[in-house]
C-alpha cells in the first residue's frame, strides 16, 4: 500500500490550509482596523492639511501634535454616541471653509448656534453615529432605522426642536415652504394632524418617523429610502401604493422635496424640554390658543380638494361619484344653516364625506360656523315653500325604482349621487329642503328638476313617504318645515 493513500492525509492537508487562511483573514482585518482604516487615512490627511495653513511656531507644533485616534462626542440626553468627528475634523474649524468634505467647515455656521459637544451629529443628521466608515455612517443599505438625511432634506429634523416659522429666514427654507404647501394643496382634507383633518388617509402625526420597513416598496424603483418613498409616491400614488385614493398633487420638482422635507419632519420625538428652542415652547402654546378662524383659509385646507371651488358639482374618477357643488346657489337657497352644519360636523357616513365636528376632524364650532360663512357668501338660505303631505311609501318606492334609483341606488344606498338612506342626510334634511330639490333640482349638477318635468306634487309626497322609511329609529327630531 502505498503512504499517499492515506485517507487521513488529504485532511489533515486540507485543515492545515483552511487554518493558515483563517490567520491570514484575521491578520487582514487587523491591518484594517488598525492601520489602513478609513478614518486613519483621513486624520493622516487632515493633519497634513493643519500643518500646510500653519503660519506660525505654535499652529505648526499644535499640528504636528494632533494625534490619531477615534473621536467621539457623547450626549446621553439624546442618546447619541457620534463618532462622525472621527473623520469630520475640521467641522468647527472656521480656516476649512474652502476644503472637501470630510474636512470641510460646516454650513452655515449651525454648529456656532448647536455646540458639537453638546448636540452631536445624529439629532439633526440621523446616520450611525458609532459607525467609522462612510458606508456604515449613511446606513442606507444597513438594518438601521434611521440612515443618514441627504444634505438636501436635513432640515426635517429642525421640526423636532424648533418652530420652523419662527426660525430666521432662510434657516430652513424648504421645510417652511413644505409646511406651507401642506394647507395650501389641502392635504389636511384627508389627513390628520394633532388630531384635525380629513380621514380618507392615515393621521400623519409620526409619518417621519416611518422607517422604510413600514412602506409598501414593491413598486418602489431606485433607492429604496423613506424619502424617495415621499417623493415617487407624490408623483404617482395609486403607482406605488395600488389603488390608492390619493390624488398626485401637482409638483414641481422643488416643491416635491420640500414636501418630502416636511413629511419626514412630522415626528413626536422626546427631546429635553432643555434642548427644545424657545420659539417651538411658543409654537405649543399658540396651538392651544388659535386666533379668529378665516373660513376661506379652512374651506382651502380642509375642503377645497374634493369639492374644488365648490361652485359646481364634479364628476370624481377615483370615487366614482358626483362630490356636490356645496358653495352653488342652488344648493344653498334650499338648505338651511343648521341642516348645513350638521352635515359638515357628522358627514356622511359610508360615503367619502368625513365628518369635522370637533370629535370627528377636530374643527372647533366657531371654525364650523367660520367654514359655514363662507360657503354662505354665494347665496343666502331662501325660506322654502312647505312640502306636499308625505303620501303612499308604496307608491313612492314604484317612483323612486323608476326614476331615481339609476343615479341614487335602490334602497338609497348612493351609487354616482348621494345616499339618500344615509342617516346624517336622514337626520339633517327636511321634508321642505328634500320636496325643493326635487321639484327644482340643482342647476349646473346632473339632479333634474322634477317640478318641471311634470311630476305632481302628491308624487312629491309620495317619494317623500317612501324615503322617510329610511329615516333612522329614535325620537323625532324637532325641526321647523317638517
Ligand atoms: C443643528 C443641526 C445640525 C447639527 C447639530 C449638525 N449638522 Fe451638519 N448639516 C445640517 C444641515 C441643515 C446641513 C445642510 C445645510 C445646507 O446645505 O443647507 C448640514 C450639512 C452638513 C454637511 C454637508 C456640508 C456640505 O456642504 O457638503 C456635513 C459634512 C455635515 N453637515 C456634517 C456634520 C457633522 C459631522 C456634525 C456633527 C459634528 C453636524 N453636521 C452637525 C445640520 C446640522
Ligand atoms: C470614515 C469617515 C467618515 C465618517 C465616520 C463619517 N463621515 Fe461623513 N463624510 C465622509 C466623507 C469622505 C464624505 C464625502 C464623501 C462624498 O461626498 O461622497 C462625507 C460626507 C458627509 C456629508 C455630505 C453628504 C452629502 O449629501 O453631500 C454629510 C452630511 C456627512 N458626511 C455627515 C456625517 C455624519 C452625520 C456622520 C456621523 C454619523 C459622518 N458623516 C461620519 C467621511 C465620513
Ligand atoms: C435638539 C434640538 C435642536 C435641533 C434638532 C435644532 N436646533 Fe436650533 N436651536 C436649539 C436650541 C436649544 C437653540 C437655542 C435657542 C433658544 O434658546 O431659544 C437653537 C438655536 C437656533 C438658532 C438661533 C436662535 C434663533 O432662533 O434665531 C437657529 C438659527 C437655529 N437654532 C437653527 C436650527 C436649524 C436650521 C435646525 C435644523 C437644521 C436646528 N436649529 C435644529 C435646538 C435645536
Ligand atoms: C383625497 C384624499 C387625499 C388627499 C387630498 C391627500 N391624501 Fe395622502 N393619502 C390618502 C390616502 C387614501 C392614503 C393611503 C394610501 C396611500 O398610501 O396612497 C394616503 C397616504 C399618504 C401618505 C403615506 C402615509 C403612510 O403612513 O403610509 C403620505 C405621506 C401622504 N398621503 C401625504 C399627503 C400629502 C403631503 C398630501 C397633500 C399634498 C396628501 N397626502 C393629500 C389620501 C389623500
Ligand atoms: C341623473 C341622476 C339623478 C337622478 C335621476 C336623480 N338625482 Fe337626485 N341628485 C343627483 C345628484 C348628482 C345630486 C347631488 C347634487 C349636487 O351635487 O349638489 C342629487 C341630489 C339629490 C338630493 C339632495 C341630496 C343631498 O345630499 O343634499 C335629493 C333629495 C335628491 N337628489 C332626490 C332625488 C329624487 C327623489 C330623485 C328621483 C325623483 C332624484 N334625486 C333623481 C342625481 C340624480
Ligand atoms: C375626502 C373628500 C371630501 C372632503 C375633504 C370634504 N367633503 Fe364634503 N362631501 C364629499 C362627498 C363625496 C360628498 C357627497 C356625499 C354623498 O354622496 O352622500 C360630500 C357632501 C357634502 C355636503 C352635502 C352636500 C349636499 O348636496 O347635501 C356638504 C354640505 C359638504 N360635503 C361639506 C363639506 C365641507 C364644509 C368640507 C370641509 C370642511 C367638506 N365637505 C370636505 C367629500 C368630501
Amino acid at each position: 500500500m502505498k503512504p499517499s493513500s492515506d485517507p487521513s492525509r488529504t485532511y489533515k492537508w486540507a485543515t492545515l490550509v483552511c487554518a493558515v487562511v483563517a490567520v491570514g483573514f484575521l491578520f487582514a482585518a487587523a491591518v484594517r482596523e488598525n492601520i489602513s482604516a478609513d478614518w486613519r487615512r483621513y486624520q493622516a490627511n487632515y493633519k497634513k492639511i493643519l500643518l500646510a495653513k500653519a503660519t506660525d511656531d505654535t499652529a505648526r507644533r499644535t499640528a504636528e501634535r494632533f494625534p490619531i485616534e477615534i473621536r467621539q462626542v457623547t450626549v446621553p440626553t439624546l442618546g447619541a454616541v457620534d463618532r462622525c468627528v472621527s473623520c469630520h475634523n475640521g467641522i468647527d474649524d472656521p480656516r476649512m471653509a474652502s476644503e472637501a468634505n470630510p474636512y470641510k467647515t460646516h454650513p452655515k455656521g449651525l454648529l456656532k448656534i448647536h455646540p458639537v459637544e453638546r448636540f452631536g451629529c445624529t439629532v439633526c443628521h440621523q446616520g450611525q453615529g458609532a459607525a467609522l466608515n462612510f458606508q456604515e455612517a449613511k446606513a442606507e443599505d444597513y438594518f438601521w432605522d434611521y440612515p443618514l438625511l441627504p444634505a438636501s432634506l436635513t432640515e426635517a429634523t429642525c421640526n423636532s426642536c424648533h418652530d420652523p416659522d419662527a426660525l430666521p429666514p432662510g434657516a430652513a427654507a424648504k421645510l417652511v415652504r413644505g409646511k406651507k404647501l401642506y394647507f395650501e394643496k389641502g392635504c389636511a382634507s384627508c389627513h390628520k394632524l394633532d388630531g384635525k383633518g380629513g380621514s380618507l388617509g392615515p393621521a400623519l402625526d409620526n409619518v417621519g418617523l416611518k422607517t422604510k420597513h413600514q412602506f409598501m416598496r414593491a413598486q418602489l424603483q431606485g433607492s429604496q429610502t423613506v424619502w424617495n418613498w415621499m417623493a415617487e409616491h407624490f408623483r404617482d400614488p395609486a403607482k406605488i401604493v395600488p389603488a390608492s385614493l390619493m390624488p398626485a398633487p401637482a409638483l414641481t420638482e422643488l416643491d416635491t422635496q420640500a414636501l418630502t422635507v416636511y413629511m419626514l419632519s412630522l415626528r413626536q420625538r422626546e427631546i429635553p424640554s432643555e434642548y427644545l428652542a424657545r420659539d417651538k415652547i411658543e409654537e405649543k402654546y399658540a396651538r392651544l390658543h388659535p386666533g379668529e378662524p378665516d373660513g376661506k383659509t379652512l374651506y382651502q385646507q380642509y375642503c377645497a380638494s374634493c369639492h374644488d371651488t365648490g361652485l359646481f358639482t364634479r364628476w370624481d374618477k377615483k370615487f366614482g361619484r358626483f362630490v356636490p357643488g356645496i358653495r352653488n346657489s342652488a344648493f344653498l337657497k334650499t338648505e338651511e344653516d343648521e341642516c348645513l352644519l350638521e352635515t359638515v360636523r357628522e358627514g356622511r357616513p359610508g360615503t367619502r364625506m368625513p365628518g369635522w365636528g370637533p370629535k370627528a376632524g377636530g374643527l372647533t364650532e366657531k371654525e364650523l360656523s367660520a367654514v359655514l360663512g363662507y360657503l354662505r357668501t354665494s347665496a343666502p338660505f331662501q325660506d322654502l315653500p312647505p312640502a306636499p303631505e308625505r303620501g303612499s311609501a308604496e307608491r313612492g318606492k314604484v317612483l323612486f325604482n323608476h326614476e331615481c334609483a339609476g343615479c341614487h341606488g335602490t334602497d338609497g344606498k348612493g351609487l354616482i349621487a348621494p345616499a339618500l338612506a344615509n342617516p346624517v342626510f336622514q337626520k339633517a334634511a327636511s321634508d321642505a329642503f328634500i320636496a325643493q330639490t326635487i321639484r327644482l333640482g340643482r342647476e349646473n349638477t346632473p339632479m333634474p328638476a322634477f317640478g318641471r318635468a311634470g311630476i305632481s306634487e302628491q308624487e312629491i309626497g309620495d317619494v317623500l313617504a317612501y324615503l322617510r322609511q329610511w329615516e333612522p329609529k329614535g325620537p323625532p327630531a324637532q325641526r321647523a318645515g317638517r
